[in-house]
């Protein structure tokens, strides 16, 4: 039973007609379903349709519903638990990105502080366009959820990313909102990500294979556990996920500075991130040249972050990375006692199936005590809901 009240914001696209379902199924699983429309929109659909359907007036108009409410806006964005917008057009993307509201819809969007789920449907280049991607980018960094479009035949005839997914999919976006289990709500755990970046001079680096991966999976399943996140990254191609705190940096010590900045107030560290033990001494102020046969780069110790965490921590629970290519569970018990973590997630690099650039790997936990868990090869999404129970359960005692 889903007791909840639930607006749908129909934009003007032809897949306006799959959404009568989705307001449909809502309504059967015991959602109070309210919708409104762009003008747009209902060229696709009747208002009418949604009328019948969810049992409720729709709007459309900014100052049409004055005699069912008082400010139209406001009271459709206070009505909500959650917003759906279906299908969500470019234009409406570009206008919630940059705060337009130019019509009831987008107003109740600007209006509102409640979960917003976005479907985007749309012609392939329209969805690819860089413009598109980036208003998607900020809707994401803003905390709202969106659904990737499914690819196959658009009603416009070219066959590529652009359809709105069926109404199954998106009902169950709209009930993860609420089923989700909160058990990490009040706490704050910090994630560190991707590789980091030494410079050699302006142009040139020493880095890692490092993709980012399976911190950016660790910090949104705590981020879906109704945890309240920072993920500090270095080097990733990944688009940070929805509803956290990101910090971008590049070196070691940049790294150190930042974890360090938030570390008094979390609850607990888990750092993935592939942190460079060496930095170059002295990198060039200036390109490097091509002259002798020879170039020698004079290497000097990063700071071990995870290590000075080790010594200042108070209560947080510190987790820590082992990414070996030898003897991975002997090495990882050192360093999970000489850093004083409470856990240490190890691999072996060289595994098939495990460590750089894959979507799966292949660990073992290892806590103080000795006692060790070996899992079986598995997406990294998964082995991050792992650490997180893992995390969670040391936080509730
Ligand atoms: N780490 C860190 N600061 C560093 C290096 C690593 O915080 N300067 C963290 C990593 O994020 C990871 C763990 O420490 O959680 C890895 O331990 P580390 O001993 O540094 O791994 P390697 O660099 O692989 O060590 P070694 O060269 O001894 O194998």
């Amino acid at each position: 039973m889903l007791d909840k009240n639930i607006l749908i914001g129909v934009t003007g696209g032809i897949a306006a007609y799959k959404v009568v379902e989705v307001a449909s199924r809502l309504k059967k699983l015991g959602a109070n379903v309210r919708v409104m429309m762009t003008r747009n929109a209902t060229e696709f659909v009747s208002p009418r349709t949604f009328q019948e359907i969810t049992g409720n007036a729709v709007s459309v108009e900014m100052f049409g519903d004055a005699a069912n409410f008082h400010v139209a806006h406001i009271a459709l964005a206070d009505f909500a638990d959650v917003i759906l917008i279906a299908p969500a057009t470019a234009n409406f993307l570009a206008k919630a990105a940059h705060g337009i509201a130019d019509d009831l819809l987008t107003t109740t969007v600007l209006a509102s502080d409640k979960p917003l789920i976005i479907a985007p449907a749309m012609n392939t280049k329209m969805f690819d366009n860089p413009a598109t991607q980036d208003n998607l980018k900020i809707l994401r960094s803003r905390g709202a959820t969106i659904i990737e479009p499914a690819a196959g035949e658009l009603a416009c005839g070219t066959v590529g990313k652009g359809r709105l997914p069926e109404p199954v999919e998106l009902c169950a976006a709209v009930e993860k909102i609420f089923t989700q289990d909160k058990f990490l709500s009040g706490k704050k755990i910090l994630v560190t990500a991707g590789g980091t970046v030494e410079a050699i001079d302006p142009v040139r680096y020493i880095g890692n294979r490092s993709s980012g991966r399976m911190g950016f999976e660790i910090a949104k399943s705590a981020v879906n556990a109704g945890a309240e996140v920072v993920l500090v990254s270095g080097k990733s191609e990944l688009t940070p996920p929805n509803g956290l705190h990101f910090v971008k940096v590049e070196a070691a010590v940049e790294m150190r500075d930042a974890v360090l900045k938030y570390f008094d107030s979390v609850d607990a560290v888990i750092m993935s991130a592939a942190v460079a033990d060496y930095r170059v001494k002295n990198p060039a102020a200036q390109k490097i040249k091509k002259s002798a046969e020879t170039l020698t780069l004079e290497l000097v110790k990063n700071p071990d972050i995870l290590r000075e965490l080790g010594t200042l921590k108070t209560s947080q629970v510190l987790v820590g990375f082992a990414a070996e290519t030898q003897n991975v569970l002997d090495y990882a018990r050192k360093k999970l006692v000489e850093k004083n973590l409470n856990f240490i997630v190890a691999n072996d690099v060289t595994a098939a199936g495990a460590g750089f650039g894959v979507v799966t790997n292949i660990a073992s936990i290892i806590w103080r005590g000795g006692k060790v868990e070996n899992f079986a090869k598995m997406s990294k999404s998964e082995l991050a809901d792992k650490i997180i129970e893992r995390v969670a359960k040391l936080l509730h005692g």
